[in-house]
């Protein structure tokens, strides 16, 4: 039976909320409309703040920022039905995966933290809304993320060929789909993706990303940099593993930094384009014994050089955009989460514990009933 979800989801770039709205029919699933609604930027300073000192946060602060959230989240879900002359009761649900203040997997007691109240999107919007998917993973034992492999499983893998699908948001992560389908789908955070990018084009640039990745593709990467940088113990550490803001941010960037000679504010661009090109393919080589192709997804699949470099890196594997394969790179993640509410509201699992490192399979979220719910 077809039905309409809508997808929510802001990620640790804290670019915007992505909203999709999509047909889902059994296993066809069906892209109907998008829009991104920009992070408030008081919104946005509010959440770096936080995260940039965490020992200070006032219970306030936080607990108005997550009804906050939850209000935008709101609102962005309301955009796209006015945007398409949907009536919020043609909706079955929404699925949102909220906004990560602080993921602790590594913790003696693990927690992740995802804000964005979704009684207030229920309550907005009138909506059924499906949230909170990360934590009953790692309730089980997983990692809580990262959980969109089982969407890239069920969409994107191929009986005849390796594939490895990579989104390059804030950070960056991959799930490695082999063409047999006995072999389990693995897939980990392999570290930042566009963050360190966007610190440093913000602060030498006064822009909010190196657009299109010119800048970095002026610089020449310093060697001695990267080296250091790829030695951070994150990047050698088994899977399963994630991580976030919380340890990948401006501190970590600037103790790289300062660890060597000062360097030319372009080089360290192109240095840091090529970590995020290296941890990512050195993550395949290490982990997948084939890859024929990379398709790629999220914001950064638009830094033509940082695309150009995982080509350089990958070769003879080929690389491109998931729009080649019908699913427009900018809404993967929103609509993962779409498809992970319609599973839950269905009684199936939606984690992978050969990516999350979970005991078991788990029906991830909780619902929270809008006007026309029935169990
Ligand atoms: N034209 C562009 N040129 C270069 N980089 C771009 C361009 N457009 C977007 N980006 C990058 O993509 C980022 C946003 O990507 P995206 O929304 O996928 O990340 P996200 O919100 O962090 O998601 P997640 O962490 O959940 O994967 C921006 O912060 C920017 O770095
Ligand atoms: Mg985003």
């Amino acid at each position: 039976m077809q039905r309409f979800y809508i997808g929510l989801m802001s990620g640790t770039s804290l670019d915007g909320v992505d909203a999709v709205l999509v047909s889902i029919d059994d296993d066809l699933i069906q892209h109907i409309s998008a829009t991104t609604r920009p992070m408030p930027g008081e919104l946005r300073r509010e959440i770096l703040e936080m995260i940039a000192s965490p020992q200070t946060i006032d219970l306030d602060r936080l607990g108005m920022l997550d009804s906050r959230l939850g209000k935008l989240f709101g609102q962005t879900a309301l955009d796209l039905l006015t945007g398409t002359h949907t009536k919020p009761d043609e909706i079955h649900a929404i699925g949102s995966h909220g906004q990560t203040l602080w993921h602790r997997p590594a913790l003696p007691t693990s927690f992740t933290m995802q804000l964005g109240d979704p009684n207030v999107i229920a309550e907005v919007t009138g909506i059924t809304t499906v949230a909170d998917f990360r934590r009953r993973d790692m309730a089980a034992g997983g990692q809580g993320a990262p959980l969109v492999p089982a969407f890239h499983r069920a969409y994107l893998r191929q009986a005849h060929e390796a594939r490895v699908v990579l989104n390059l948001g804030g950070m960056a992560n991959i799930s490695l789909l082999p063409s047999d389908a006995d072999h389990d789908v693995t897939g980990f955070d392999t570290g930042p993706g566009n963050v360190l990018l966007d610190l440093h084009a913000l602060r030498h640039l006064d822009r909010p990303c190196d657009h299109a990745g010119e800048w970095g593709a002026s610089g020449h990467i310093d060697q001695n940099l990267l080296d250091r940088m790829l030695t951070d113990p994150y990047f050698m550490a088994q899977p399963p593993k994630s991580t976030g803001r919380e340890y990948f941010n401006e501190a970590w960037l600037q103790r790289q930094l300062a660890a060597g000679p000062e360097l030319a504010p372009a080089d360290i661009q192109a240095t840091l384009t090529e970590l995020t090109a290296r941890s990512v393919t050195d993550a395949i080589h290490a982990h997948s014994s084939k890859c024929d192709r990379m398709l790629v997804c999220g914001g950064g699949v638009h830094n033509k050089h940082l695309m150009r470099r995982l080509s350089a890196l990958l070769a003879p594997a080929t690389v491109e955009s998931t729009e080649t394969y019908g699913i427009a790179p900018d809404w993967v993640e929103a609509t993962a989460f779409a498809w992970l509410a319609d599973r839950t509201l269905k009684g199936f699992p939606g984690n992978l514990p050969s990516v999350t490192g979970a005991r078991h399979p788990v029906i991830l979220g909780a619902i929270y009933p809008g006007a026309s719910y029935s169990a």
